[in-house]
């Protein structure tokens, strides 16, 4: 990411989320009320626009479909984990992420939610929250950090983070723009820093979008305007891998879903038609429980 600029790619995706939560409740795969505060009008009006004649579909078959698919199956998932004795959130890479301030059980407490994400795209959130609270909720605790230069364990420990409390981990639309090293680097702190039942969901690309073998448009426009964004498309996991990926980086009850599970689950009756994208997976799993040895093992890395 450019050190001094925000994310583009998180307006983007807030601008998908906007232009959904903007239809009837009938029709709509996800909600996010706040989504549209965070972007301005004349960002929504422009990319609205490319939406209604077609343009973005044309681009990037079922992208969208992917990426409210994904809101709706991470809250979901969320609900699950609140409504069984979740005592913190973490989201990694948080950026227009309106689920501290829109979720009933996260609102009311006592879960305590660390947002984590990039210095400059947490800077213009902070902002707009502002405007859209009138002052920053108690229950939320920002943290800056640039994944490829720091741990999230400097960082988090910083924070007031429990390493003993049962935590969730979100990291939607996050892997793809990282190291291998950093997405490690994370990884290895979610399995060695959490406590009993603590659990990670994100969602990851296939190599074979990253590599060439299956081309996409919105892959090669990712790339084209790397330029710009300074996001580029770095990381991905092989199609079928993920479940042996996460076991051997400390994680137990794999659950994957993919493109033709997301259609199949939320797409229905006006929805029938719309198109969800092949090439990206969500995966959530939960950390293994390590033995005393592995605990003194890993202490101090
Ligand atoms: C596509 S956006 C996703 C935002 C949000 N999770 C969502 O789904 O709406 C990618 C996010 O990753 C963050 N990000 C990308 N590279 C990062 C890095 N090196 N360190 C910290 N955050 C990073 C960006 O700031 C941005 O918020």
């Amino acid at each position: 990411m450019k050190q001094n600029q925000a994310s583009t790619t998180a307006a983007g995706i807030a601008l998908a989320r906007a232009i959904e939560s903007a239809k009837p409740a009938g029709e709509r795969i996800c909600y996010d009320p706040f989504a549209r505060r965070f972007i301005s009008g004349a960002f929504y009006h422009f990319g609205k626009f490319f939406v209604d004649i077609g343009y973005s579909e044309w681009k990037g078959p079922g992208v969208i479909g992917f990426l409210v698919a994904r809101v709706r199956y991470l809250d979901d998932y969320m609900q699950s984990c609140l409504d069984n004795g979740l005592e913190q959130l973490v989201i990694l890479g948080a950026g227009y992420d309106s689920r501290a301030y829109r979720l009933e059980k996260l609102i009311a407490g006592p879960v305590r939610v660390f947002e984590v994400d990039h210095p400059a795209t947490q800077q213009v959130k902070r902002e707009q929250l502002q405007k859209i609270l009138g002052r920053l909720p108690e229950h939320v605790i920002y943290v800056p950090i640039d994944f490829t230069l720091e741990t999230l364990e400097n960082r988090l420990s910083d924070s007031g983070y429990d390493p003993q409390a049962k935590t969730l981990f979100t990291w939607e639309g996050v892997t793809q723009y990282l190291t291998p090293d950093a997405v490690d680097s994370t990884l290895a702190f979610v399995a060695g820093h959490s406590g009993p039942g603590s659990a990670i969901i994100f969602d990851y690309m296939y190599t074979s979008l990253l590599d060439g073998t299956v081309t996409r448009g919105e892959v090669s426009n990712m790339r084209r305007y790397r330029r710009f964004t300074g996001e580029g498309l770095v990381f991905g996991i092989p199609e079928g891998t993920v479940a042996a990926f996460l076991e051997q980086r400390g994680f137990c009850q794999v659950r994957n879903v993919d493109a033709d599970w997301l259609k199949k689950t939320y797409f229905t009756g006006v929805n029938e038609r719309r198109q969800v994208a092949a090439g990206y997976a969500i995966v959530s799993a939960t950390v293994k429980t390590r033995t005393h040895e592995e605990k003194v093992e890993g202490q101090g890395t």
